[in-house]
């Protein structure tokens, strides 16, 4: 076992690690965070897609110890500070972006580091970047009008689902 350290969501954190512990198992058991969802284990669902030092990772793509040092932010950090949900956690509620919610968080995480690198995408910039993330809901349609609408876009035009 190695101690391993990071800052999750502003908090330093540290915690026991096997060398193959997955960050997404480290997350989820180790602090609790089980926000993060585990779909497949084989970075095919993007359920568990984290930011890390600020980029969408799939966590369960990366060992826990290969995060040490890390900035790591989770679905339990989007909120703003009162406790209110963030634009795009909004906006996926507005528009219903979920059904089941299992996909959510890795959806959440995912449209956050699309927004931030791109403030302004189109359907089909959203369609492309979302191609790792799965809704076995099928719920795409509203998920891609939340992103756009988060983005502050017309969506009045687009289809209700
Ligand atoms: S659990 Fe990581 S991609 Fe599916
Ligand atoms: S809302 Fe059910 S998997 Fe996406």
């Amino acid at each position: 076992m190695t101690t391993v350290t990071m800052t999750v969501n502003g908090r330093e954190v540290s915690g026991e690690a096997e060398p193959r512990m997955l960050l997404a198992h480290f997350l989820r058991e180790g602090q609790r965070l089980t926000g993060t969802h585990l779909g497949c284990d084989t970075s095919q669902c993007g359920a568990c897609v984290v930011h890390v030092d600020g980029r969408a990772v799939k966590s369960c793509t990366m060992l826990a110890v290969e995060a040490e040092g890390a900035e790591v932010r989770t679905i339990e950090g989007m909120a703003n500070q009162d406790g209110s949900l963030s634009v795009i956690q909004q906006a996926f509620q507005d528009h219903h972006g979920l059904q089941c919610g299992f996909c959510t968080a890795g959806m959440v995480m995912s449209a956050a580091a699309l927004l931030a690198d791109n403030p302004k995408p189109d359907e089909r910039e959203i369609r492309e970047y979302l191609e790792g993330n799965i809704c076995r809901c099928t719920g795409y349609h509203n998920i891609v009008k939340a992103i756009m609408a988060a983005s502050g876009q017309d969506v009045s035009a687009m289809a209700a689902e």
